[in-house]
Parts: structure tokens; C-alpha cells; sequence
């Protein structure tokens, strides 16, 4: 079952920091929450969490609002670190399992298992202080997932991770969500999370601007693009499919862009009956494209409008 937000809004005083946000995440997909700084991701997340209570909306788990005992047993990680410095590296985990009600003997088995699954095994006995800012960041995120959460958010957990890190804990996530687990992580540099997230939310000033399954999104954007290396004596094979635009040109390769919908196998068979094709590929708007798609003249109606989640999910069943 899904865990849902329903209308929530918050304000600080004055600045409105979400202003009606609706989504459900879906257990099983890894999905990111995107979006520029000052989005209001870090709000969302502190409002699912129940650190902050909205001014107005909900936040549901298998169609009940979510209280205290459940959110217990959720595992979170803020964007402001919380470690112990003095603490010793195993110590820490163990401890965090505790407070979520573990037996001190299953908190260090699972320790042991997380802390190796995170590269971090020979630190056991290292303080906490001593570790660089990428492992105490590895680190952090033991402590929220040791008490093995059904429910995962992270707050811009790739902060500070190098590359092999990121991939690491991409995969981590993923197979967390394959086996069953909601997880949401928040990021607002798009384009480093194009590969790792399934669904997304992109959220901006407040607002929710796009959200569905990655796949369909970009496969339905305007920014979809074809390049098409073919000898043929001209482009007339282009006729073919209205709606095409010429981007550019140079010798035989032709880039075009298609209109949502269309699709690229019909162009590639075009342009195989005009003439000998040696080259050919798709290149899929980044999430940056999508996102100035969704806010930009278009407005964050069009977008949203244009794909419905729930159709876009083909059939995913919640
Ligand atoms: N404690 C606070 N007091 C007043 N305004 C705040 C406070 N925390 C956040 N805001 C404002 O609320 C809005 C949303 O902030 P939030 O921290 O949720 O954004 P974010 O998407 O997490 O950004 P970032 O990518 O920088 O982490 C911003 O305009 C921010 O300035
Ligand atoms: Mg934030």
C-alpha cells in the first residue's frame, strides 16, 4: 500500500514553504523528490516524518493517518547530520537501533551487517569525528536504516558521496525498494539522479510541477530527439511525420525533434525506406529539461496535466 500526502501545506511564519502538495509513493520503486533549493523538500520530508505538523492536508500508510508508534519504526535520514562525534562508529549504529526498540544483541548483528553493506566494517572502533565527511554521511545512514524501516526518506542522501558512493548506495536503495520498501530520497541537482530514480516528484516553490514514473514522463516530454545519420537525396521521408521539427543538420546526420507520442521505430523505418541509414539514436530530455519544461512558459498546470500518474504507471498496481 501506498503512503500518500494529501493537500499538505506549511508556512514559516510569512513564506509559504508548500502550498497543496499531493502525491502517493509506491512501495517498491525507488522515487525521487527533486527540485532547486528552497523547493520545500526538506518541509515535505520533516512533515511526513512528523517533526512538523502541516497547516492543513495529511499524511497517510495503508489508507490510515500516520501516528507516532508508526513513524517509529521509519527510518530517516535529515539533511542536517545528527551523529554523536564522540561516539565510536559501531557504537553509534547500535545505539540508534536501540532507541527504535532493537535488543542490543539484534541492533549489533545488524550493525555489523549494515556497516559492512556500507563499506565501513573496519571502523567499527574508530570515533565518529575521525571519519571523513563521506563516511560519517555513510555512516548517518546506517543509523536510519538499522532497525530495517519499511519506510525510507532520505534528505539529500548523495550529498558529499563520490561517485562509487553514490552508485553504491543507488543500489542499496533499490534493492530496499525491490524488496518491498517505501523509499523516497530528496536531491536538487537533477541531473545527478537521472539514472537512479524510477518515479519522480519534482517539486518547485511549494508545488508539486511533475510526477510519475521517469519513463513515461520523458518518453510523453516535447524534448524527445532523434539523430538520424541517412543517405538520402533529401529530407522529403520527413513529411511523413507531422509534427517533426528539424533541429539541426550537417552532412547526412539530421537531429529532429518528435512530438510526444511518436514512435522512434516509425522514423527509423522512414528514414531505412528513403535511403541507407548509418547511424541512429534517441537522446531523452535530462531531468533538468524536464524540469524547465514543467515551470517554464508552459506553466506547472501543463505538465502535470498532460501526464496523469496513475495512467503513466501502466498498470503498476500500488
Ligand atoms: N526554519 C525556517 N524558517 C523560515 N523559513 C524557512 C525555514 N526553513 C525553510 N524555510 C523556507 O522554506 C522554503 C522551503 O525550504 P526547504 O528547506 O524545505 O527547501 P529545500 O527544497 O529542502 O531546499 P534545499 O535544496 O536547499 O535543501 C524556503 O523558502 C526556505 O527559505
Ligand atoms: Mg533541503
Amino acid at each position: 500500500m501506498a503512503l500518500e500526502v494529501r493537500d499538505v501545506a506549511y508556512s514559516y511564519g510569512e513564506r509559504v514553504a508548500l502550498d497543496g502538495v499531493s502525491f502517493e509513493i509506491t512501495p517498491g520503486v525507488l522515487t525521487g523528490l527533486l527540485g532547486p533549493n528552497g523547493a520545500g523538500k526538506t518541509t515535505l520530508m520533516r512533515i511526513m516524518l512528523g517533526v512538523l505538523t502541516p497547516d492543513r492536508g495529511e499524511v497517510r500508510l495503508h489508507s490510515a493517518p500516520v501516528d507516532r508508534a508508526a513513524r517509529q519504526r521509519w527510518g530517516y535520514m535529515p539533511q542536517e547530520r545528527g551523529l554523536y562525534p564522540g561516539m565510536l562508529v559501531g557504537e553509534q549504529v547500535v545505539y540508534f537501533g536501540r532507541l527504535h526498540g532493537l535488543p542490543r544483541a539484534e541492533a549489533t548483528t545488524r550493525a555489523r551487517a549494515l556497516l559492512a553493506e556500507l563499506g565501513l566494517s573496519e571502523r567499527w572502533e574508530q570515533r565518529t569525528d575521525k571519519l571523513s565527511g563521506g563516511l560519517q554521511q555513510r555512516l548517518q545512514l546506517a543509523t536510519a536504516l538499522v532497525h530495517e524501516p519499511e519506510v525510507i526518506v532520505l534528505d539529500e542522501p548523495f550529498a558529499g558521496l563520490d561517485p562509487v558512493a553514490v552508485a553504491e548506495l543507488s543500489d542499496s536503495l533499490r534493492d530496499r525498494a525491490r524488496a518491498g520498501c517505501t523509499v523516497l530520497f530528496s536531491r536538487h541537482q537533477l541531473d545527478l539522479v537521472q539514472n537512479l530514480c524510477e518515479d519522480i516528484l519534482m517539486v518547485n516553490e511549494g508545488r508539486v510541477v511533475l510526477r510519475g514514473p521517469l519513463v513515461s514522463l520523458r518518453a510523453a516530454s516535447t524534448g524527445v530527439q532523434l539523430r538520424v545519420n541517412v543517405h538520402a537525396p533529401d529530407r522529403q521521408w520527413l513529411d511523413r511525420f507531422p509534427g517533426t521539427t528539424v533541429v539541426s543538420e550537417e552532412a547526412d546526420e539530421v537531429r529532429i525533434a518528435i512530438p510526444p507520442g511518436t514512435d522512434p521505430l516509425t522514423v527509423l523505418d522512414g528514414a531505412r525506406a528513403a535511403g541507407h541509414v548509418d547511424d541512429f539514436g534517441l537522446d531523452l530530455p535530462s531531468l533538468s529539461q524536464l524540469f524547465l519544461e514543467s515551470v517554464g512558459p508552459v506553466g506547472p498546470v501543463g505538465p502535470v496535466a498532460a501526464v496523469d500518474p496513475v495512467a503513466a504507471a501502466d498498470g503498476r498496481t500500488p
